[in-house]
């Protein structure tokens, strides 16, 4: 037998906060001894409505009670409505949708389309940009120990080109490229958001070559940067668009949209999920897509996102050096590492992210985060910086 091993059944792949919740409510969390923590961190983003939303739970609880779940060997009409929703949610040319259960799904999904459409193999992706656990995703994702991965599988490697040179990209895309895959901010690097410029670029090189432009919209989309999706508040739009993590609030769904031009190559039995739109994870979308327009929340991520800027830029540079990213997906650039100051938040009751840069904490709290929540955490910040 192996050394080394753990008391816990599970595999130890993750490195954990010292934090039990038991409960959510809104942006908190309430552990096994009562305690409350303010959750800036947001489950990863996940919890786009707020932990346990009233509306998002009443859903749930209908939809188990009436149908669990179906595959999709059968059509649901919740399914449809889903689709519909989204679309009428997202930028045209955005017009079909396609439902699995993970974002690497999602984004295998999307590349496999670019690969079987243009009969190409290679892709460009961007510096810093992160995709996935899947084989192909490991491929397009930065990172030696990601790309290891995909090399093992025996897979291309895409080309990565520098965030902020889109003349570099529009030279880098040619005729044997099957499509660029993007996030318009770049989660794990920090929140970091791209040039605008590198956005059109890669639009005008996917059009001029014929590759597909993908934007991977797991984290960034859902409202959290300033739209429904980072694409419209960009002003650029993909041929394939993925979301999912605050997509249901928590349960596991995830969309690829795309257009009518891709559709139109697509018939049935060229993609599949068992499991994928899902009677409950749809019911609990749904649910998710009301809450963020009756209660205007990606308003809130806009204005609460601005308040926290200003509010931590005005700590000022010796503590915030710079903060990058949109709405409420928030990268604070700061002269202390950022896991001490990680750290040293939780003793405040105060969780927020890191990143793969040293000196970014990242902040993705639910997009209901109140301006008073928002305050508390500036005030925390002042403390431990
Ligand atoms: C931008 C981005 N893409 C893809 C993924 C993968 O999503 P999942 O963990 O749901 O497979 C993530 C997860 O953090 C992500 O942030």
């Amino acid at each position: 037998m192996l050394t080394g091993a753990t008391e816990s059944a599970l595999l130890p792949v993750y490195a954990q906060l010292p934090v039990r919740p038991v409960r959510g409510e809104g942006s908190w969390l309430i552990d096994e001894a009562g305690q409350r923590w303010l959750d800036a961190y947001g489950g990863h983003a996940v919890a786009a409505t707020g932990h346990c939303h009233p509306k998002v739970v009443a859903a749930i609880r209908a939809q188990a009670e009436s149908l669990l779940f179906y595959s999709t060997a059968l059509p649901l009409p919740i399914r449809e409505q889903l689709a519909t929703a989204l679309i009428a949610h997202s930028p045209k040319p955005l017009t079909k949708v396609f439902l699995v259960n993970s974002g690497a799904e999602a984004n295998e999904n999307a590349l496999h389309l670019a690969r079987k459409l243009t009969g190409r193999q290679l892709f460009v992706s961007i510096e810093g940009g992160w995709h996935g656990r899947t084989a192909a995703t490991l491929a397009v994702t930065d990172g030696e120990k990601y790309m290891a991965g995909a090399r093992r599988a025996g897979l291309p490697l895409s080309k990565k080109v520098p965030w902020n040179d889109p003349a570099a990209l529009l030279s880098t895309v040619d005729e044997q490229t099957a499509g660029v895959i993007l996030e318009p901010v770049q989660g794990l690097q920090g929140a970091r958001d791209l040039p605008v410029e590198l956005l059109v670029a890669a639009r005008k090189a996917c059009d001029r070559t014929g590759a597909l432009l993908i934007f991977d919209e797991v984290q960034c989309g859902v409202g959290r940067c300033g739209a429904f999706t980072a694409a419209e508040s960009f002003g650029v739009i993909p041929d394939l668009l993925t979301l999912a993590k605050g997509l249901a609030s928590g349960l596991p769904i995830s969309a690829l949209l795309t257009t009518d031009a891709v559709s139109a190559h697509i018939k049935s039995g060229d993609l599949g999920s068992t499991f994928g739109g899902g009677p409950v994870p749809c019911a609990a979308a749904l649910a998710t897509l009301a809450v963020l327009d009756e209660e205007h929340l990606i308003e809130n991520a806009n204005s609460v996102g601005e308040f926290l800027r200003r509010g931590a830029l005005s700590l000022g540079p010796d503590k915030v050096v710079a903060v990058q990213g949109r709405g409420l997906l928030l990268g604070l650039r700061l002269r202390k590492p950022a896991v001490a100051v990680q750290t040293e938040l939780l003793h405040h009751h105060i969780i927020v992210g890191t990143s793969s840069d040293p000196q970014v904490l990242r902040l993705m709290p639910p997009l209901s985060f109140s301006q008073a929540e928002a305050e508390r955490l500036l005030q925390a910040l002042a403390e431990v910086l």
